[in-house]
């Protein structure tokens, strides 16, 4: 029998990927001032997210993941937000149209902002600094003052995550994202592209369809859902600290949630079944993802199962597997097998980014386009075959026009990625690759049967 859970009883777990804080006082200070700001979200939006989920885990909808590997302080701004959301719409509107199943939005947008790290320290040259830990940490600058934790960049990401998703709730229930609008979201540099007219056909068939309803009587003017679309905020819910500080007994159910998001994760390196980020998790009734590497053992995830969903309820758990292009097919098959057998209702999303990471010879973190279709493609066959649902995608993405992954129909080379490489942590999809992307993925669930 696990003993009770409290928002607190995971300090009594080890928690690893903490900072270093110098000063614990501060910290304490910091955290005893978000704990008194207001949540970020409502329990009511996390329970109609999880029934969504619900939906994606059951066979009839697909979640799409994506957004900013880690989001900046500097790179702040409401044209960024916007760039993001339109190429998340384009990409949902192609997977909604090509598998004809509803697509489920979840941005990793609005607090995600603190990363772990392989290594506690990094050489710069022959100096040895903190590793940069994300903007709610410290800065990315490679100097020993930037690399100090500073509890107060805790209360910039919480006063910056409240600005976005202000913006966001904005833009998707104003009328930013209104199917009338498909069109319009196209970017400059996406339209001239195969994969931007490829998308402008779509976006035409959208508006004969809607044409055709309206011509049959069908009042589309007074309808919200072509007009407005939920979009939810998720991140990894990585310092512990700053989600307890969030987390809020619902006043209508008496759960617990976590309201710094929608939707939280535990990563790669923080699933261990005893520790803290797990112990955490498991108490609060947002829904949850948990990372799911290719040294997760069957016995491994069934574990996790348990612990994270025991009363196996469906869009509770999602399962996002990153398990490297060579490898998915293989190990994912019996992870699939076990679970079904056991009867948890997860939904499987693949991550087809972070087990595709290498250093060019440049000398840049990247990802090759090829590999990231090939891991999908491995993890739709893997589900073809042991008849489970490939339920969501889960990419590191931005609507600009970056150089930062290789490949893809514009083929950027390895020479190009200085052009313009933005990102803070990880490589992302461009906005062209993105699109593209989306239109693989149908692809690939139609070839295989699945929809
Ligand atoms: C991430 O999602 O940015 C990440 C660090 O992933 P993972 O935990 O799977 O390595
Ligand atoms: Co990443």
């Amino acid at each position: 029998m696990a003993k009770a859970w409290t928002p607190s009883s995971w300090q009594t777990h080890p928690a690893s990927q903490q900072p270093d804080w110098p000063d614990p006082g501060h910290l304490e200070q910091a955290l005893k001032q978000i704990s008194s700001f207001p949540p970020l979200v409502f329990a009511g939006e996390a329970r109609s997210l999880e029934a969504s989920l619900g939906q994606v885990a059951a066979g009839n909808a697909f979640m799409l993941q994506a957004g900013d590997c880690a989001e900046s302080f500097e790179a702040f701004s409401a044209d960024n937000i916007r760039d993001k959301l339109r190429v998340i719409l384009q990409m949902a509107v192609v997977l909604t149209y090509s598998l004809g199943v509803p697509v489920v939005k979840v941005g990793r947008i609005a607090g995600q902002f603190a990363k772990p790290r392989s290594t506690p320290t990094e050489l710069v040259g022959d100096v040895e600094l903190p590793s940069f830990r994300g903007h709610m940490v410290n800065g990315a600058s490679a100097t020993a003052a930037a690399r100090v934790a500073d509890p107060e960049r805790l209360v910039q990401a919480y006063h910056q995550s409240a600005s976005t998703l202000n913006l966001l709730r904005a833009f998707v229930k104003g009328g930013f994202a209104d199917l009338n609008r498909v069109h319009a979201w196209t970017q400059e540099f996406v339209a001239s592209s195969p994969e931007g007219q490829k998308y402008e056909q779509l976006a035409a068939e959208i508006d004969r369809a809607l044409r055709f309803m309206r011509a049959c009587g069908i009042d589309t003017e007074s309808n919200s859902r072509l007009h407005e679309v939920d979009v939810f905020t998720s991140h990894e819910a990585l310092l512990l600290g700053y989600e307890e500080a969030l987390t809020r007994q619902d006043s209508t159910t008496g759960g617990w949630y976590d309201c710094s998001a929608h939707m939280l994760w535990i990563g790669e390196r923080t699933r261990e079944l005893d520790g803290a980020h797990v112990e955490f998790l498991r108490g609060v009734g947002n829904p949850i993802g948990c990372k799911i590497g290719p040294t997760s053992t069957p016995e491994m995830v069934l574990e996790l199962c348990e612990t994270l969903n025991h009363a196996q309820v469906p869009g509770r758990l999602t399962l996002i597997s990153r398990m490297g292009a060579e490898h998915v097919e293989d190990k994912l098959r019996p992870i699939l097998r076990i679970v079904r057998s056991a009867g948890h209702p997860v939904v499987w999303a693949c991550d087809p980014m972070h087990a595709n990471t290498y250093t060019a010879v440049s000398g840049r973190k990247t990802r090759n386009f090829d590999d990231i279709c090939a891991e999908i493609g491995g993890f739709v066959r893997a589900h073809s075959a042991e008849g489970t649902w490939p339920g969501g995608i889960h990419v590191e993405l931005t609507g600009d026009d970056v150089t930062e992954c290789i490949g893809g129909a514009d083929n950027i080379l390895d020479a190009q990625l200085d052009d313009r490489y933005q990102t803070v942590c990880d490589p992302r999809l461009n906005g062209r690759q993105s699109l593209d992307l989306a239109f693989r993925i149908a692809d690939l669930i139609r070839t295989n049967g699945l929809a």
